[in-house]
């Protein structure tokens, strides 16, 4: 979380970090912040609330032009209110230095009680602004200024990101990385350091991914990168990256979301490319990066919030088609709970963005146990993607919004390559299932019945748009759906809603059902139809209002006096899972944009979560 970034090169700073941020809000939008150097001093302005505020303040302090060194930042709050005073950067106490920062420094209380011993004043609340305040005194009894800068980030516990300006050295800027991401652009007479790619796309594809414990010295013409515990000198590879701003801007959309979500056809066929050959009898399932891949005798699958729930879905397919044991665990609670795992048992690690605090740390926590790590991601170069020990690549492309869409979807396609790739290895009989064939002809169906199901969620959106709560239910593979769809709401326009399993309901969550509390039930034509349609019953029984997610298959007796039955394409039955999922990522669009809310940058939220 938080968005960072730092220019120093020959053109105007400030017209460059405030485009840098545009493309990194989706990483936090608290508050924005840049600091430049302006003859001889640091510049520092800031703004609480999105980046238009701060630009709209820079718009009257033309003087900035001139800097030609700054850095930036865009925050999601950890420490103290989103207000201004908490914006970054965050100086030090003599103003001559100034950070930006993301992630979290564990110790800055202990810090913190050491520099107000020594006649330390705060500002602000964040740990940011201790940082800032150690890097100088580090700094003052050093032989230099990188050695101060290191010693203070060797002080620093936690997991963060840093890039610093003074005004002592104002032709070069120093960066720092520990477990948050951040990496170097390297231009023509000119560099650029960000959390993310895109903030610097526009100016250069040659890029430097900065591992944990590495500083760098960015000058215009020139850098270093050093071990931040011997500050001795490193190679690095510089990595070209070959997507255009194109796939990440909104194409003409009103919103990153339905562009992402329309985009879903692609994605799979992206995401299917060059990992299925004809052999003399059949199509079948290539995954070339799992060739020296040990069978492993159970599979543990982690992640966090969509990621997790791509993962539950994966599972169903993975025993099935595999027989291998699969268990999914959200990784915030797995890194923490000492989990047994054996050490020949797979670990898979699934995120879009490849850099979630709490999946990095289970990832990392599995290697401590001699487990082979797959890193399912999408952000190609991520943390994960690099320190896993064979990558998948999602091949979804940018996502921007902060509610996921197509990368679970892509998610999903890679997780049933991944069931059919393991299935094959001991199971002849994988492919008599057309399953892999239905996933082929998954991209042009959906494609075409995408218009419909648009028009037919911005109905039903605009009638449920005023409830304040609402159940998702679904049984076996829908489940995981049904938990996506409620995520999927709540987070963009702020109506309260649950998944859960149809049969749980009767347990207790039943007993909110009444006319005002309506219930999304997906009804997919899979063996489990009839009894989701009890559950619906039930539902119905209580006077609750229901949607029922159908297909055009299926044998939904006519009576059943649901509210609306929104009935979807027949195909196979996993591959149904597909159809539902792009329809409640609609109806979530389509009631949050009746609702006029915030769709790509809900509140309280950040699309890449670095912190724990
Ligand atoms: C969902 O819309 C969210 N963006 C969130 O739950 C997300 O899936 C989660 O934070 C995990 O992110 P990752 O896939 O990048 O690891």
């Amino acid at each position: 979380m938080c968005g960072i970034v730092g220019y120093n090169g020959y053109k105007p700073a400030v017209s460059i970090l405030t485009e840098g941020l545009s493309h990194l809000e989706y990483r936090g939008y608290d508050s924005a912040g840049v600091a430049l150097i302006h003859e001889g001093k640091l510049a520092v302005h800031k703004a609480a609330g999105k980046l238009s505020a701060l630009e709209a303040k820079l718009d009257t302090a033309l003087h900035l032009q001139t800097g030609t060194t700054g850095i930036g930042h865009t925050r999601w709050a950890t420490h103290g209110l989103p207000e201004e005073r908490n914006a970054h950067p965050h100086l030090s106490q003599d103003g001559k230095i100034a950070i930006v920062h993301n992630g979290i420094i564990e110790n800055f209380q202990e810090l913190k009680t050491e520099l107000l011993a020594k006649g330390h004043h705060f500002i602000s609340d964040t740990d940011t602004e201790v940082l800032a305040h150690l890097i100088e005194e580090e700094i003052s009894s050093s032989s230099s200024i990188c050695d101060g800068f290191a010693k203070a980030l060797r002080r620093a516990h936690g997991a963060y990101a840093v890039v610093m300006l003074t005004s002592d050295r104002p032709d070069v800027l120093y960066a720092g990385r520990m477990s948050a991401p951040l990496l170097l652009g390297i231009g023509q007479n000119e560099n650029f350091v960000a959390s993310d790619v895109p903030a610097f796309l526009a100016h250069t594809r040659d890029v430097i991914f900065l591992e944990d414990y590495e500083i760098a010295c960015i000058e215009k013409d020139a850098w270093k990168i050093f071990s931040l515990d011997g500050l001795s000198p490193l190679e690095k590879k510089v990595h070209h990256i070959t997507w255009d701003m194109q796939s990440a801007s909104k194409d003409g959309f009103p919103h990153f979301m339905i562009k992402e979500i329309l985009e879903q056809p692609r994605v799979i066929k992206d995401c299917l490319a060059g990992r299925i050959i004809a052999t003399p009898d059949r199509r079948q399932v290539t995954l070339n990066e799992l060739n020296r891949l040990a069978f492993p005798s159970r599979l543990r699958i982690v992640g966090c919030g969509t990621s997790y729930h791509a993962g539950l879905w994966g599972q169903h397919l993975i025993e099935k088609l595999s027989g291998i044991p699969t268990a999914v665990e959200i990784a915030s609670e797995f890194r923490y709970r000492d989990p047994l795992l054996c050490p020949d048992e797979l670990v898979l690690a699934v995120s879009q963005s490849g850099e979630t605090a709490d999946t990095l740390a289970a990832l990392r926590l599995a290697k401590t146990k001699g487990c082979q790590v797959i890193g399912l991601c999408n952000v190609v170069g991520s943390s994960i993607a690099r320190e896993a020990d064979i990558v998948l690549y999602t091949q979804a492309g940018p996502e921007i919004s902060v509610a996921s869409t197509k990368a679970m979807c892509s998610q999903m396609t890679l997780l049933s390559l991944l069931a059919l790739f393991l299935g094959q290895e001991k199971n002849p009989s994988v492919y008599d299932d057309p399953f892999l064939e239905a996933l082929i002809a998954l991209p042009d169906q959906l494609s075409a019945a995408l218009p419909e199901m648009q028009e037919y969620s911005a109905r039903l959106a605009k009638r449920y748009s005023a409830a304040h709560n609402f159940y998702y239910l679904g049984r076996g593979q829908c489940y995981p759906l049904a938990l996506e769809g409620a995520l999927k709401l709540k987070e963009i326009s702020y109506i309260h809603a649950e998944g859960y399993p149809a049969g749980e309901m009767k347990h207790g969550p039943i007993a909110l059902i009444d006319h005002n509390f309506p219930t999304f039930a997906l009804a997919m034509n899979d063996i489990l139809f009839p009894k989701v349609e009890s559950n619906i019953q039930e539902v119905l029984a209580r006077q609750g209002q229901v949607i029922a997610l159908v297909q055009n298959n299926n044998s939904m007796r006519p009576d059943l006096p649901v509210d609306d039955l929104w009935v979807l394409p027949s195909c196979h039955p996993v591959v149904s899972s597909f159809f539902a999922l792009t329809a409640m990522q609609l109806f979530s669009y389509h009631v949050a944009d009746y609702l006029g809310k915030d769709i790509d940058q809900p509140r309280n939220l950040a699309k890449s979560v670095t912190v724990e």
